[in-house]
This record gives structure tokens, C-alpha cells and sequence, in this order.
């Protein structure tokens, strides 16, 4: 296990224990990267406090009884009793020479124990607009697919999407009335928002206009219709299959677009769980769980008061007999732990939905449907905001289209790249343009938290410096530019990098922490940390070729350990870069 801290864990443990009794086996070390020093561990505060004593006291006492020996030199006492740590070169170094071969997948360490986690991500509504907000529930969930699945997990991708409910009554109207094979309905395929906003403004538009006496008026049959549909008409379904069909192409082209993993087989929209819905309501009722309030059968889960400390209902059944997005959730929840045998669940949704599964969750572990030891988490997301800080919908009075604003990211990726490399044959500068336009909006989106908003700056986003993925990618590709210099002057990497000079140690260290890194992106479901990660891993790699040149190196066995080094350096940003979902061009 070549992880530092890991190491020192363990022996830091091993000294508690002989210096302060067998019941401090256990306690944590707290080591962490310092400026001061390589490590530092600040267990000794903590120490002190359960035993009652000074700091520093317990500082002396813990470097007289740890053996790092191997290690680390002895630790410097620090400030009120920090612990401060430098690893001895000849050990960092076999720890990297360690990383290099195969079967130590980087660093990354096979799971204590593989779960199934049942990932909720994407989740569009269809045929309304696939807006920005659904971007970044795509792209955070999918970069936290990637990861789990590097981590040795099982991920099963739920796509939750909006395919059923009250906005079909109109659609399956409006597209009656335009013609299923009118240029209207095309449009579905492409601006599926557009023809959603169609069918809206005659809905409203109806409304006004107050309904007819024999409900022929628009509104009246939009309603009607929704009541058709849901009782099982053949030919309302039918065309509600069509609107779905067409939108899943849509969808389709987006993902595609995206780099995205999801498929068709990983669609499990609303609708797959409507034939549930009233065992449900049922089963709730039954165990006492849901009752009826105005009509309405309501959960009132613990804890949740509204206003006047009134207890807060979830609405499962309206007192009209429909059922909702929450009746929904719990059918889907129950499906998650019972069948597909969740160990854990995520849902990458907008933050504004926190309310709606604190609910959905807590009322099903009252249920009983999610036990204890499974996990329900909700992966809160922010929102994409427009230079003017407001969130990011419409530019110019219209709707802003996902594909446009992905489009428009591509080119303006093929200015940067056709001015850096107008030498690249047309088709790879394509590839290129692809590559770093759509990496670089899918990086902005993960290096921010993804609980915060962030600005949508496609110049940002581009910048070939700074924490985006153009820098990455051009790291990337002039270490890969580099081994193609190298392999044309026969030059071979050595088996083992070459760590000795203070930024090559720096750079070693850096490569060490990829494993616990992407551990914790996965445990804690947060990508931005394998972003923040990457580019300090980028800059230590650039820092060490400012210092360390390669091929001109004279000394042959230095040439070809430091080339290792460069070599290991590509294979962890390419590996971290296709957890996130980036691609890394061959050149840039
Ligand atoms: N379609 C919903 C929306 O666009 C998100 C669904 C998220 N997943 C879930 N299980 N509720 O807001």
C-alpha cells in the first residue's frame, strides 16, 4: 500500500498503544500534506485532552515511542504540540517505483468491501427543456459512476426521467393537432422545449379564453386527455410512447455529445413505476404509516414541521385520487433496496429538491424500506449561473438550448486549438475541438462543490492556465509528446521512477496521494476534489520539468528514471481525467 499516510497511520497507531495503553490502538492520527513539512499529524491535542495532560508533553511522549525509522526522519515538534513529518527520499522513492507496476492499479486499493450503489443522475423531464440544471446533474453523476466503478463498486445507473404526469394531457394535444409527422413534431428531436412551450402557450392561452361549453377548447381537452391516459388508453399511450421516443433521441444526442455513460438501458423513468403506485399508498396505510388528512393520504414523516408547527405532510395520494412525484420516490426507493440490492443510494439532484427527499427518506425508514445500513444520499447540486449572476435560462428572451451552448463550447475550443496547432490534420483538430470544448465545460461543472453555483465563463472554462481542463489536457499531451521524442531517440523509461531532487520528491509525493484521493471523492461523492487533486499533481509535474529537464538529462540512468516519472505522472491524470469523464487529446 504505498499511500504515506496510510503507512504512518499505522505506525503512529502502534506508538499510542505502547506509550499510552492498548485502548489508544484506535485513535486517529489526523495526518494530513502540511506546508511545514511533508506531513503532519495532530493527534497529540487530541491525546492530551483524554488523558488529561499537556500537548507537548504527549508530543515528546509519542516521537519517543513511534518507529519511523523507515520512514520518515524523527518528527519535529511544532506550535502547541504538531507533529511535523519528512519522509525519507529512498522511501518515497520505492513507494513510486511501487506505483508503476501493473497490478498496483495506481495506488487505488480494492475495496474492504464492493457495494452496490444505486446511482439517480441525469434525469431529465421529457419534452420539456434538458436545461443547464440538468448539465450538472448529468455531469457530476456520471464523473461519480466512473469513480465508484474504478474504486471496484457496482454502480447501477438509474435514469429518473420526468415521462409522466399532468403536462402530457396537452402535449399528447398539441401534437394531435400539429400532426404526428409534422415539421412540429421533429422538433422534439432537436429543441424539445420549443415544442413544449407550443403546446403551454395554447394550454394558457385556452385558459384565458375561458373553456367551451361542450370542453372541445384546448385546456378542457388537455385535461380530459390526462384522465384517458392514465386510465390505460390504447391510443393516448401510444402517442405518449411517440413524445417519449422522440425526446430519449434527444436525450441521446445530448449524452452522446457529453461523453456521457448512460444508455437506453439505464432508463427508469416515472412512468416505470405507475403500476406501484397504489400497493404503495396501500402498504403505507396499512402499516399505519400514511393516513388520511383533507381527503388527501398523507405520510407525516418525524421531525418535519411547517409553519405553525403543524406537522408536515408528504402527499402520496391527493384527495383527487393521483398520485405524485413523491408516491413515485418511495416506489422507486423500495425498488432500489429491495431489488436491486442497494448498499447505498445517491441522488445528484438540484439542492432545491433537499426538502422533498429528507422527506421521502426518512419516511421510508419508518417504513422500513430503507434499513439502517443502507445509505440514501442526496447529492445536492447548485446552479449554473449567467454573467449577471442570475441562473442561467434564457439568452436574448429565448430558451437556452443545452446543444447550442454545448456547440458553441466546441467552437470556440477549435479557435484555441487552431491557433496553438495549425500543423494537425483537419480531422484531428476536430477531435481536439471536441475534446477540450466539451472537457472543459464538464471540468467547470466538477471543480466547483457541487453544492455551490457557479458562473457559466466559456473563456474560463477554455483557459489553458489555471484549474481547467485545457491545462490538464495539455500536461497530458506534452508528457505524451515527450514519450514520442524519447521513443524516436530510443530512449526507454527506467522500471522505477528516479526521486531525488526536491521536485522530483514533490512530484513522487503528489502521485502518492492519487488512491486515498480518489477513496475519498468516492466515499464522500465529491468530484471537486479530484479536480483540485489533478491540477496540483499538473503544476508539480510542471514545476519538476522546469527543474529536471528530461531527454537533455546527460546522466542516461537519470534520463530514463526521470522519463518514469513523467510516464507514471500522464497515466495518473489520464486515469483521474477519465473519472471525471475528460478526454486527453494525443497532442495539443
Ligand atoms: N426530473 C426531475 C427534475 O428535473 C429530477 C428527478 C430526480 N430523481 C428523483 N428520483 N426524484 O427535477
Amino acid at each position: 500500500m504505498p499511500a504515506p499516510e496510510i503507512a504512518l497511520t499505522e505506525r503512529f497507531q502502534t506508538a499510542f498503544a505502547a506509550a499510552f495503553g492498548p485502548e489508544y490502538a484506535q485513535a486517529d492520527p489526523i495526518i494530513r500534506p502540511s506546508q511545514f513539512a511533508d506531513f503532519q499529524c495532530n493527534a497529540a491535542m487530541g491525546l492530551a485532552k483524554r488523558l488529561g495532560r499537556k500537548p507537548r508533553d504527549i508530543a515528546a511522549e509519542i516521537v519517543a515511542a513511534v518507529d519511523l525509522a523507515d520512514i520518515a526522519e524523527t518528527p519535529e515538534i511544532a506550535g502547541p504540540g504538531f507533529l511535523n513529518i519528512r519522509l525519507r527520499t529512498d522511501w518515497v522513492a520505492a513507494q513510486a517505483a511501487e506505483l508503476t507496476a501493473p497490478s498496483a492499479a495506481l495506488g487505488v486499493p480494492a475495496p474492504e468491501r464492493a457495494q452496490t450503489v444505486v446511482l439517480d443522475y441525469s434525469a431529465p423531464n421529457v419534452a420539456k427543456e434538458m436545461h443547464v440544471g440538468h448539465l450538472r446533474t448529468t455531469v457530476v453523476g456520471d464523473s461519480i459512476a466512473r469513480t465508484l466503478e474504478k474504486l471496484g463498486h457496482t454502480v447501477v445507473r438509474q435514469n429518473h426521467i420526468g415521462d409522466w404526469g399532468t403536462p402530457f394531457g396537452m402535449l399528447i394535444e398539441h401534437l394531435l393537432e400539429v400532426g404526428e409527422d409534422s415539421a412540429e413534431a421533429e422538433l422534439l428531436k432537436t429543441d424539445p422545449n420549443a415544442f413544449y412551450q407550443a403546446a403551454r402557450a395554447k394550454f394558457d392561452a385556452a385558459e384565458a379564453a375561458g373553456a367551451a361549453d361542450d370542453g372541445s377548447d384546448f385546456a378542457s381537452r388537455a385535461r380530459a386527455r390526462v384522465a384517458t391516459l392514465q386510465s390505460g388508453d390504447a391510443e393516448s399511450l401510444r402517442i405518449w410512447t411517440n413524445l417519449v421516443e422522440l425526446s430519449k433521441q434527444y436525450f441521446h444526442r445530448i449524452y452522446d455529445m457529453l461523453d456521457v455513460t448512460l444508455t437506453d438501458e439505464h432508463l427508469a423513468g416515472e412512468s416505470t413505476y405507475n403500476d406501484q403506485l397504489a400497493a404503495v399508498c396501500d402498504d403505507l396505510e396499512a402499516a399505519g404509516i400514511a393516513r388520511i388528512s383533507d381527503g388527501a393520504l398523507c405520510v407525516f414523516p418525524a421531525g418535519f414541521t411547517g409553519r405553525d408547527e403543524q406537522p408536515l405532510p408528504l402527499i402520496i395520494r391527493k384527495s383527487d385520487g393521483g398520485y405524485g412525484y413523491a408516491t413515485t420516490d418511495l416506489a422507486a426507493l423500495r425498488h432500489r433496496v429491495r431489488d436491486l440490492g442497494a448498499d447505498r443510494i445517491g441522488y445528484v439532484v438540484g439542492s432545491a429538491q433537499e426538502l422533498h427527499f429528507t422527506m421521502v427518506f426518512t419516511s421510508a425508514r419508518e417504513a422500513g424500506w430503507l434499513p439502517e445500513q443502507v445509505e440514501a444520499e442526496h447529492v445536492k447540486i447548485g446552479s449554473v449561473l449567467g454573467e449577471d449572476g442570475k441562473i442561467l435560462r434564457t439568452r436574448s428572451g429565448s430558451s437556452l438550448r443545452l446543444m447550442a451552448l454545448l456547440e458553441e463550447a466546441v467552437a470556440a475550443a477549435r479557435t484555441v486549438i487552431d491557433e496553438l496547432r495549425p500543423d494537425l490534420p483537419e480531422a484531428e483538430r476536430e477531435q481536439i475541438a471536441h475534446d477540450i470544448g466539451i472537457g472543459g465545460v464538464k471540468y467547470a461543472d466538477l471543480s466547483t462543490a457541487h453544492d455551490s453555483d457557479y458562473t457559466f465563463d466559456l473563456d474560463r472554462m477554455l483557459a489553458l492556465t489555471g484549474n481547467t481542463a485545457p491545462y490538464l489536457q495539455y500536461a497530458v499531451a506534452r508528457i505524451r509528446s515527450i514519450g514520442r521524442k524519447a521513443a524516436a531517440q530510443g530512449v526507454a523509461a527506467a522500471p522505477a521512477p528516479h526521486v531525488e531532487n526536491d521536485a522530483e520528491r514533490a512530484l513522487a509525493l503528489q502521485l502518492l496521494e492519487f488512491g486515498p484521493t480518489l477513496v475519498s471523492v468516492g466515499a464522500e461523492f465529491e468530484p471537486h476534489r479530484l479536480c483540485a487533486y489533478l491540477f496540483s499533481l499538473a503544476q508539480a509535474f510542471t514545476s519538476f520539468y522546469e527543474a529536471s529537464p528530461i531527454l537533455k538529462e546527460a546522466d542516461e540512468q537519470v534520463r530514463a528514471g526521470r522519463l518514469a516519472l513523467a510516464e507514471l505522472t500522464e497515466r495518473v491524470l489520464v486515469e483521474g481525467l477519465d473519472a471525471l469523464g475528460v478526454n486527453a487529446p494525443q497532442q495539443m
